[in-house]
């Protein structure tokens, strides 16, 4: 029985319905056809489109048309820091990059560092401020090209920033923001303006290389209603409205009933970026929610079942071998693999991927990273 859930910027709960929220909030179901065109520039699709963890979009068509007329797009993304990194966060970022690479475009990534501090009622700015630089370092690991990646922090770019979110802030109204956030009138002043911060990496670049970019935005889902308001603002300031291109949640370790989105707060069953192996392992073991049979004799009798298990929903995530992972889900499902074998093939490609991201982390220089104004002169 399909259960309520809630999928806001600010809030994201229970076991989520993914076509009802194309309708609900009105993007469109990544197609085929649609697959096939992206396809055609990239080469073989990322395991991410191939599975349909993006999933949605708002005027993709767009991008290719303009990048086949020979009009590059730049790419946006960012992070709030509130706390550390886990491994759900980095499944946006890592498509970023693919797309980077893929496409040999720019990225502009923001960390508007007041965004969870004025939404969090027990967040202080200067613990803020540790996570920024923490998390700076995690999503500089992930691979970018530092060359065509910039980082925007809105406080220390609040220069550029300022002038520009106060065109986008004239033209969005409280009832605006009501409707699209659920804000009343309890909600603080700091909090009503942020989405106008949020707009403007979307047309930034074009103003600091004096020409009219295309954009395309991959997030998840929940950041949708930011560019549901700032879509109809762009334009009206003179640039194209911003496409997106939308991820679902990896679910926590307690499974997609309990938790259809990995939460940082909710530390035993969240994997983060710097958990050790140990750590890794522990938390899978011991919390993963699965989908096997309660006895030995029952399981080899009947198999697991992969579809509510976070053990192989998991692997649909990170492991990028199709040949691989459907032989898991054969063995699993006949009975052949136990549930402990799952969870330690997850752990033993987690842990993998954890390293070379720690690996990387350790050697990340957030300098190169940092949006510099002269850069574009
Ligand atoms: N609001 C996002 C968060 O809570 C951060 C963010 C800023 C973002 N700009 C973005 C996310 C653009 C995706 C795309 O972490």
């Amino acid at each position: 029985m399909a259960e309520k859930f809630k999928v806001t910027p600010w809030e994201v709960r229970g076991n989520i319905d993914y076509d009802k929220l194309i309708k609900d909030f009105g993007v469109e179901k990544l197609d085929d056809p649609l697959l096939k065109r992206i396809e055609k520039h990239t080469g073989k699709l990322h395991h991410f489109l191939r599975r349909k963890i993006f999933f949605a979009h708002r005027d993709m068509k767009f991008i290719l048309d303009e990048y086949e007329k020979g009009n590059p797009f730049f790419l946006y993304t960012g992070r709030a820091p509130s706390g550390h990194v886990h491994i759900g966060h980095l499944v946006p970022w890592m498509f970023t990059k693919w797309l980077q690479d893929k496409f040999g475009v720019e990225l502009y990534f923001q960390f508007p560092d007041e965004e969870k501090f004025l939404f969090k009622q027990n967040l202080e700015w200067d613990k803020a401020q540790e996570y920024l630089h923490e998390n700076m370092l995690d999503v500089a690991a992930v691979g970018f090209d530092p060359k065509k990646t910039h980082f925007i922090v809105d406080s220390v770019h609040a220069g550029l920033m300022y002038k520009e979110a106060m065109k986008v802030a004239k033209r969005i109204t409280f009832s605006t923001t009501k409707a699209a956030f659920g804000f009343g009138n309890e909600t603080n002043i700091g909090g009503i303006f942020y989405t106008a911060m949020q707009a403007v990496p979307a047309f930034l670049p074009c103003i600091l290389k004096k020409k009219k970019m295309p954009c395309l935005i991959p997030h998840a889902i929940d950041q949708d209603p930011h560019f549901r308001v700032s879509r109809d603002v762009i334009p009206k300031i003179g640039f194209y409205k911003p496409a997106s291109i939308q991820c679902r949640f990896l679910p926590g370790l307690g499974g997609m009933q309990q938790d259809g989105k990995m939460s940082s707060s909710a530390e035993e069953t969240t994997i983060y970026a710097i958990d050790d192996e140990k750590t890794v392992r522990k938390k899978i073991m011991k919390h993963a929610f699965s989908g096997g049979k309660d006895t030995v004799e029952e399981h080899r009798k009947h198999g697991g079942n992969p579809d509510i298990d976070v053990s192989y929903q998991w692997l649909t995530f990170f492991e990028e071998d199709d040949g691989r992972l459907r032989n898991i889900y054969e063995d699993y499902t006949s009975g052949k693999m136990l549930s402990g074998e799952l969870k330690q093939i997850l752990a033993d490609k987690l842990n993998g991927m954890l390293r070379k991201h720690r690996e990387s982390r350790e050697k990340a220089k957030v300098e190169d990273f940092m949006l510099s104004e002269a850069k574009f002169k």
